[in-house]
């Protein structure tokens, strides 16, 4: 039996997915290319900096590490701007319920993201308190699909990797769960998550029935 949820933040529990696309887009125009959306699901779940890699990558740019934490900072600074707009309407519809319905039974809640602004968005969506435990971008050094970060969560909430399960929109984060040994949730399309135990369009509908298997 699941006993402790872990949740991916962007994409999951918010709609960031698109302002990260939005803030990499821009970057990529002033740089002299086009980077598409599908471009862009290579850049779910992974780091800020491997992120930049893979644009830089897609435009076939080499630059120094200087000129990269330049671009990176610009990046985030651009998506800050959207992130600072949000408010508890932003959360997805259904996580709320969602993460009631697992308290009051009893399951462990955790956050496990790659996002360094993630104590950011929770504070401005109010759900800080939420999760018993929450494992960023700034308590990793290895990025999805390595399972680290969601080993680090299971840690916190005294469970095992078996008793976990993970919720995750991203390639990277289905890999990472299995990875680690945890079953996962995949939230969105079946053409690009299927890798995931189960797939489900967000929470809307969502009950306990999910996490049985
Ligand atoms: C992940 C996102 O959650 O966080 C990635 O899916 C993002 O797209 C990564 O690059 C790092 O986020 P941040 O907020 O630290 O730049
Ligand atoms: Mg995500």
């Amino acid at each position: 039996m699941i006993k402790g949820c872990i949740f991916d933040l962007d994409g999951v529990v918010v709609d960031t997915a698109r302002y990260h696309f939005q803030a990499w887009h821009r970057l990529a125009r002033e740089l002299g290319f086009n980077f598409t959306e599908e471009h862009n699901e290579r850049l779910k779940g992974v780091s800020r900096m491997a992120s930049l890699n893979i644009l830089l990558e897609v435009g076939g740019l080499s630059l120094t590490d200087p000129e990269k934490q330049k671009l990176a900072a610009q990046k985030n600074e651009w998506y800050l701007e959207h992130i600072r707009k949000m408010t508890p309407a932003d959360i997805l519809p259904g996580v709320t319920e969602f993460l009631n319905l697992l308290r009051s039974v009893g399951k462990k809640i955790a956050l496990g993201t790659a996002s360094k602004n993630a104590r950011i968005i929770l504070t401005q969506i109010g759900l800080s308190a939420a999760f018993d435990s929450i494992v960023d971008g700034n308590r990793v050094a290895n990025a999805k699909p390595d399972p680290e970060v969601f080993l680090i969560a299971a840690a916190d909430l005294k469970l095992g990797p078996k008793d976990c399960l993970v919720f995750e929109d991203a390639i990277a984060g289905v890999e990472a769960a299995h990875n680690g040994g945890m079953k996962c949730i995949g939230i969105g399309h079946h053409d690009i998550l299927k890798k995931a135990d189960k797939i489900i369009p967000g929470f809307k509908e969502a009950t306990l029935d999910l996490i049985e298997f």
